[in-house]
C-alpha cells in the first residue's frame, strides 16, 4: 500500500509540475516564440500547447490537491507523519486558495498574481525539502 502512497506523491508533483508551467510557457513565449514569423509552424503549435496549459491551469492545481489528500493519507497509515510534507501541503492550500480568489476576482491586481506566485516558490522549496530529507 505505501508503495501506492509514494505514487500519489509523484503524481502530486507532477501535476502541480503541469500547473508551474503556466508561468513557463509564458516566460517562453515572451521572450522567444512572439518573435517568430507568423507563418512558423513551431509558433502555431507552441501557441496551442500553450492555450491549453493556461485554460487548464486550475484543473491541474485541483488534480494536484486531489492527489495530494490520497498520498497524505496513504502516508499517514502506511508511513509516517512527514513535518516537511505537512508544510508542503499547507502551501498547496494556500496557494490553491490565492489562485481561486484571483479567479473569480472581479479585477486581478498584481498583488494578487504575486501572492500566488510567492506561494508557489515557498511550495516548491518546501516540496524540495520534504524529497530530499524525508523527514
Ligand atoms: C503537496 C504535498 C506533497 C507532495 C507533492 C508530496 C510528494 C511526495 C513525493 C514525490 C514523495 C517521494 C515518493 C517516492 O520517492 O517514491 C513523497 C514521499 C513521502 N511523503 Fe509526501 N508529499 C506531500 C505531502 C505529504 C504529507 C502532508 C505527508 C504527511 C503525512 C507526506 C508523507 C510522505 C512520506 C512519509 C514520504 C516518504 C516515503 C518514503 O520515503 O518511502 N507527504 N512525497
Ligand atoms: C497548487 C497548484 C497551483 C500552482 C503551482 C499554480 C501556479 C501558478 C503560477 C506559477 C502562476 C503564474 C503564471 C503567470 O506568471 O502568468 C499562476 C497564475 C494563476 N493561477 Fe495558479 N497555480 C495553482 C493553482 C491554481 C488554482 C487552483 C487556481 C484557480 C482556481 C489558479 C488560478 C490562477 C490564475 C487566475 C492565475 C493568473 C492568470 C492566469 O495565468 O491564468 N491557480 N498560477
Amino acid at each position: 500500500m505505501y508503495q501506492l502512497g509514494n505514487l500519489f506523491g509523484i503524481l502530486t508533483a507532477v501535476l502541480f509540475g503541469g500547473a508551474i508551467l503556466n508561468f513557463v510557457v509564458k516566460f517562453v513565449n515572451r521572450k522567444w516564440v512572439t518573435k517568430l514569423p507568423k507563418e512558423s509552424k513551431f509558433k502555431k503549435t507552441y501557441m496551442e500547447v500553450m492555450k491549453f496549459l493556461v485554460k487548464n491551469h486550475r484543473f491541474f492545481g485541483f488534480g494536484a490537491a486531489a492527489m495530494m489528500v490520497l498520498h497524505v493519507v496513504l502516508q499517514f497509515i502506511y508511513k509516517w507523519v512527514s513535518f516537511t510534507g505537512i508544510v508542503t501541503a499547507g502551501l498547496a492550500v494556500v496557494t490553491v486558495i490565492l489562485g481561486g480568489i484571483m479567479f473569480k476576482a472581479k479585477k486581478r491586481t498584481p498583488a494578487m498574481l504575486w501572492a500566488h506566485r510567492g506561494s508557489v516558490i515557498l511550495l516548491i522549496l518546501a516540496f524540495i525539502a520534504h524529497v530530499v530529507t524525508r523527514i
